[in-house]
């Protein structure tokens, strides 16, 4: 494992759409093995998406530490997804700063893992938030696109 470089606000990588993961190999566990890394142990974050070490797949992990622990995504679809909440968000991608954002309360994620394998999951509070956040990296949008209120962190 290695820690990766995260590519911040102006990289015009983080404004690209992913691609679809086709391969399920040992470079993708790689991946994302460093993608884990760089997320808990160098930033402390909540979660992490692939175009943010540079990396255009669509491809993300989470660990917004509740009982699901660490989860990996790999061509994730949001299914549906009910109600709004006002939550409060960072990004490593966008250093110094903080703001207010509408993400849905619950919603339904399908996806795969590492191996290719499909699965669905039912996620809401701040694991729902966190997914859509990751979510948004692989359509190329930050959450400070989507600010309903500016925080200043600093
Ligand atoms: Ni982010």
């Amino acid at each position: 494992m290695a820690l990766r470089n995260i590519c911040v606000i102006g990289d015009e990588v983080l404004r690209k759409k992913a691609r679809e993961v086709t391969v399920f190999d040992d470079r993708l566990s790689e991946l994302i093995d460093d993608m884990i890394e760089t997320m808990s142990f160098e930033n402390r974050g909540i979660g992490l998406a692939a175009p943010q070490v540079g990396i255009l797949r669509r491809v993300f992990v989470v660990d917004v530490g509740d009982e699901h622990g660490l989860l990996e995504f790999v061509n994730p679809e949001i299914v549906s997804s009910e109600g709004k909440v006002m939550s409060s968000e960072g990004c490593l991608s966008v250093p110094e700063r903080g703001g207010t954002v509408e993400r849905p309360e619950k919603l339904i994620i399908k996806a795969q893992n590492r191996k290719g394998e499909s699965f669905e999951l039912e996620a809401e509070g701040l694991l729902a938030i966190c997914i859509c956040h990751e979510y948004d990296h692989l359509e190329g949008v930050l959450f400070v696109d989507k600010l309903v209120e500016v925080e200043e962190t600093t």
